[in-house]
């Protein structure tokens, strides 16, 4: 079937976190939201179906992922990457981040460094933090318009500094961010494979982040982490979920695959009565998106493209002073606005103020996030349009 996504449905009164908050985020209603990491499309047509078939049964009791979606999950991985994952190695929690969070306390001790590449997420910092743990910042370079990885600063994190006992703490663990919000980053296999030497070499874990794993633009690839060897299965551990990619993230259902048994053992442990099951309904739509999702799909990736390729001839020729770092997944692009002039508060309030959108500031994301914004184009391209002629008109203003 085909699907519209021009169609604009209104999110307003759906206890939506980007719409129904605008007052109390922005401090005024005529602001365009275009900040939490959801998309403004209802899901694909089994989804909706599958959820509302189990809703019929009317019993809502405890329940816990069957056969049928763990094979869905299996499948699926083999099918889009070739990678063959034993079923007992999937973890489900009910969303990325209570996975992250479980792992930093799994496989680390406060004190403890953990390295992340910023500009990145922004709850990566608060996890490493809330953790009792330090963020040891392997700051990604912005080398012409493209973001690259810093091989000898990576390697110099795991080093012990001056004055420190060999006993001391240092980073155990990566957090990498695969592909990369904000920075549109698919990591390739070269470099996959290089991070995942230093962090091996160094006796240390890497926790792959892949929730974006498949919203990419034309041409890219994305490899899970894990995958490249058995040496990386047994040193990684992989995060996806279908809720980015079928816009799913109100269900709560995602999984960390962990291949190493001794790790799994230790990471349920530590997630034990507190990081809860995934809730039936989440359950039902993974095991939908899965199996019968990619017609869908297929139609969304087509549209992104399309307002990723509007969004950059419009900042191309109407708003120059603005750069598009071009991004080659996820659908949050990461805009360049130092040539504006503005201090971090300046161009904070520029956004909201003068053109009246919501984007999420880029100093959230890290030093290295200041002077950008990070935009999302998961919307009607009319929404995306009245965004950008918000943005000229606040930029001919200045
Ligand atoms: C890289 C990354 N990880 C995790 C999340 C949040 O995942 P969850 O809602 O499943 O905790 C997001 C949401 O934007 C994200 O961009």
């Amino acid at each position: 079937m085909n699907y519209d996504f021009d169609r604009v449905v209104s999110r307003r009164d759906s206890d939506s976190m980007k719409w129904d908050t605008v007052r109390s985020v922005f401090g005024e209603e005529d602001i365009l939201p275009m900040w939490v990491a959801d998309m403004d499309f209802p899901a694909a047509k089994p989804i909706t179906d599958a959820i509302t078939k189990r809703a019929g049964q009317q019993i809502f009791g405890y329940t816990l992922p069957g056969e049928s979606v763990i094979n869905a999950i299996v499948d699926r991985i083999q099918q889009k990457y070739g990678w063959k994952i034993n079923p007992q190695w999937i973890v489900f929690t009910p969303g990325v981040m209570p996975a992250v969070h479980a792992a930093i306390r799994a496989f680390s001790h406060p004190g403890d460094d953990i390295i992340i590449q910023g500009p990145v997420y922004y709850p990566f910092w608060s996890a490493v933090h809330d953790c009792g743990c330090q963020v040891a910042n392997n700051q990604l370079q912005l080398i012409k318009g493209h973001y690259e990885i810093d091989y000898n600063d990576l390697k110099s994190k795991f080093a012990l500094k001056d004055g420190m006992s060999p006993s001391a703490s240092r980073a155990r663990m990566m957090i990498l961010c695969s592909p990369h919000n904000p920075t549109g980053r698919v990591w390739n296999r070269e470099e996959l494979l290089r991070m995942g030497e230093i962090v091996i070499e160094n006796g240390a874990l890497m926790l792959s982040d892949e929730i974006h794993c498949e919203l990419l633009f034309k041409g890219a690839k994305h490899t899970p982490f894990s995958s490249i060897s058995t040496e990386f299965e047994q040193h990684s551990m992989v995060c996806m979920a279908p809720s980015k990619t079928f816009n799913l993230a109100g269900l709560n259902a995602s999984i960390i695959i962990i291949p190493n048994k001794e790790l799994r053992l230790r990471f349920n442990a530590a997630r034990h009565g507190i990081v809860t099951r995934v809730n039936l309904f989440g359950l039902t739509a993974m095991e939908a998106a899965y199996r019968y999702g990619d017609e869908w799909l297929e139609q969304l990736l087509e549209y992104l493209q399309g307002n990723l390729d509007y969004l950059t001839t419009y900042f191309e020729q109407k708003i120059p002073k603005i750069k598009v770092i071009k991004p080659e997944g996820t659908y949050l692009i990461w805009l360049d606005c130092r040539n504006l002039g503005l201090d971090d508060a300046e161009l904070r309030s520029f956004m909201r103020k003068k053109a009246r959108v919501g984007l999420d500031d880029g100093y959230l994301f890290g030093p290295a996030g200041a002077g950008f914004q990070r935009i999302n184009i998961a919307c009607p391209r009319s929404t995306l349009a009245e965004a950008l002629e918000r943005i000229d008109n606040a930029v001919n203003s200045l």
